[in-house]
């Protein structure tokens, strides 16, 4: 039987191409988003992949949106937290909504989908948890302290579960892009995009079906022994 896969965020960007990558490498995908309804609509009649609407910020809604999953498609075997987002202001200007959005979203999301998943991965002995962090979180970046900690945080989440899920099956490891070329970025001036892709030794941006190819090996089978491993897809632009 296929396995369920879970991606957050699962209907734009990055996720949409790991969403897209999972359902052809035969999984049974749901992919979740936050308030888009219009591009949600859109990826389902074009995928066939059913969504899910609720925000990873809230714990309940979590605990809810992954039954409601699990009703349809059975246990979530695969989880791939990518829904993220961006506030950006330099420090001296952030505001602490700035901060605490981001925080809520990219590092306490992580935990709120995690948490509700994992007792089930344990009894099942099997599980494969793939979160997106970002070049960003390894380097920091001007005007992303919020952005910055909350990815390095996914990090330290990942490697702590690495160890907690190891003898239960389950294994947890990162990604982190570097510049990739969604709507978000191409929607900067092209100026600035020029300046960025310029700071890349490959010479261009990232595609979401290169991150969506490295989920892709680490849900696999052929992943089991990689646990609590950071991937690092940014064309050369950073190294740990
Ligand atoms: N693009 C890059 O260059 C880059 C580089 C490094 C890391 N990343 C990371 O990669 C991930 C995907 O980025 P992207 O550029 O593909 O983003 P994107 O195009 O802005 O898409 C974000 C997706 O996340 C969903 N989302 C946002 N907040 C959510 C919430 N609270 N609950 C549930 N879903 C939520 C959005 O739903 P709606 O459609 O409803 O808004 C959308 O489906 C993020 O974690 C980002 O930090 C991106």
């Amino acid at each position: 039987m296929a396995r369920t896969a879970l991606v957050t965020g699962g209907t734009r960007g990055i996720g949409a191409a790991i969403s897209i990558a999972l359902k052809n490498a035969g999984y049974a995908v749901a992919a979740n988003y936050a308030g888009n309804d219009e591009a949600a609509a859109k990826f389902t009649e074009e995928t066939g992949i059913k969504t899910y609407k609720w925000s990873v910020a809230d714990y309940d809604a979590c605990t809810a949106g992954i039954a409601a999953v699990e009703a349809d498609l059975g246990p979530v075997e695969v989880l791939v937290n990518n829904a993220g987002i961006t506030r950006d202001a330099p420090f001296h200007k952030m505001t602490r909504e700035q901060w605490q959005q981001v925080i809520d979203t990219n590092l306490s999301g992580v935990f709120n989908m995690t948490h509700p998943i994992w007792p089930g991965m344990r009894e099942r002995k099997f599980g494969r948890i793939v979160t997106i962090s970002s070049i960003n979180g390894q380097k920091g970046q001007f005007a992303q302290v919020n952005y910055a900690a909350s990815k390095a945080g996914d990090l330290g989440i990942t490697k702590s579960l690495a160890q907690e899920g190891a003898r239960f099956g389950i294994t947890a490891n990162a990604i982190c892009p570097g510049y990739i070329g969604t709507e978000m970025v191409m929607a900067v001036p092209e100026k600035i995009r020029e300046s960025i892709i310029s700071q890349i030794p490959a010479g261009r941006l990232g595609t979401p079906e290169e991150i969506a190819r490295c989920v892709k090996f680490l849900v696999s089978d052929d992943a089991e022994f990689i646990n609590g491993s950071t991937i690092s897809a940014n064309g050369g632009q950073f190294f740990v």
